[in-house]
């Protein structure tokens, strides 16, 4: 197996390579001065199971990874497998109105063209998967963050809202704690307040998680008012941090104790690593394919 990575995602790539114990190749990658892309995989050929480690975000890495995906198909990869850590596009996954284009589908569609199997991690839609035609897997990130808070004195774990109430319930249970998810609770006719639905946090150290924070909107709402209902500590932990704009900058001085990210997009507080999770993946599917073979 051959590990290659894309400029968004070469410190994954490489210890990626390091759990596997194999060949890591980084695809060189500059910009004409049109602003085209180049890039190039050195050395003579393949010849063997090729990993792609790139992201589909920003833009311009979406045309990296075709053309890294062109050139390791010339150099004779025996297989493609796209290691896709932040899948860009994943929120657009379907019209909301009329004359919208169906932006995830087109990102599957042309990613297809040269890989044997797509490998994203916490995809923000796992329906977006179901456009590739060759086999898919979206890997949690749970047991890594999970891991990683394991001896930090978190108390409780919460989602920001209900629609990530199971990520919640992932991490919480896989660090022996309790869980809950935030909501929006009616005081009165004119009061509404956001707090914890089932538990009460004063004097916790809770860790809330996610999978994105872009501007960082969510999880500021919500630390503010836990740190209201006399939270002791909030630590922040996402899959995906996209930060736009100066969110760190926002997030770290605003009442949030802790805030990191994996290292599906890299950053100043990407300090989890999903490598493991990845490698994991892959030694399982090479095993699945060798006993096939057998
Ligand atoms: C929403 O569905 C996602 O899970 C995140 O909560 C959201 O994308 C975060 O965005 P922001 O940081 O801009 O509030």
């Amino acid at each position: 197996m051959i590990v290659i990575g894309g400029s968004t995602s070469r410190d994954l790539a490489k210890e990626l390579a390091m759990i596997l114990e194999c060949k890591c190749i980084l695809a060189s990658s500059t910009r004409f001065p049109d602003g085209e892309c180049y890039t190039r995989i050195e050395g003579e050929s393949l010849n063997d199971d090729v990993v792609i480690v790139q992201n589909t975000y920003p833009d311009q890495s979406i045309i990296e990874m075709l053309l890294i995906q062109d050139a390791a198909k010339r150099m004779g990869a025996k297989s493609i497998t796209l290691v896709i850590p932040y899948f860009g596009y994943a929120r657009q996954d379907r019209i909301f109105k009329p004359g919208e284009p169906e932006s995830a589908k087109v990102m599957a569609k042309h990613l297809d063209l040269a890989c044997d199997r797509v490998i994203t991690v916490d995809i923000h839609k796992e329906d977006v998967l179901k456009n590739f035609k060759c086999p898919t897997k979206d890997l949690k990130a749970s047991g890594a963050i999970a891991e990683f808070f394991m001896d930090k004195g978190i108390d409780i774990v919460l989602a920001p809202d209900a629609g990530a109430a199971e990520r919640a319930k992932d991490v919480g249970n896989r660090m022996g704690l309790p869980h809950d998810h935030l909501e929006k609770i009616r005081l009165s006719g004119t009061e509404v307040k956001i707090a914890p639905a089932n538990m009460d946090c004063d004097g916790k150290n809770v860790l809330i998680v996610d999978d994105i924070i872009a501007t960082g909107g969510t999880i500021l709402a919500a630390t503010i008012q836990l740190k209201q209902a006399g939270a002791k500590s909030v630590s922040v932990a996402c899959t995906h941090g996209v930060f736009t704009g100066d969110a760190i900058r926002r997030l770290t001085g605003n009442n949030i104790d802790v805030l990191l990210c994996c290292n599906t997009l890299e950053s100043e507080v990407s300090n989890i690593s999903v490598a493991s999770t990845v490698a994991d993946e892959l030694k399982r599917t090479k095993k699945k394919r060798l006993l096939r073979k057998s």
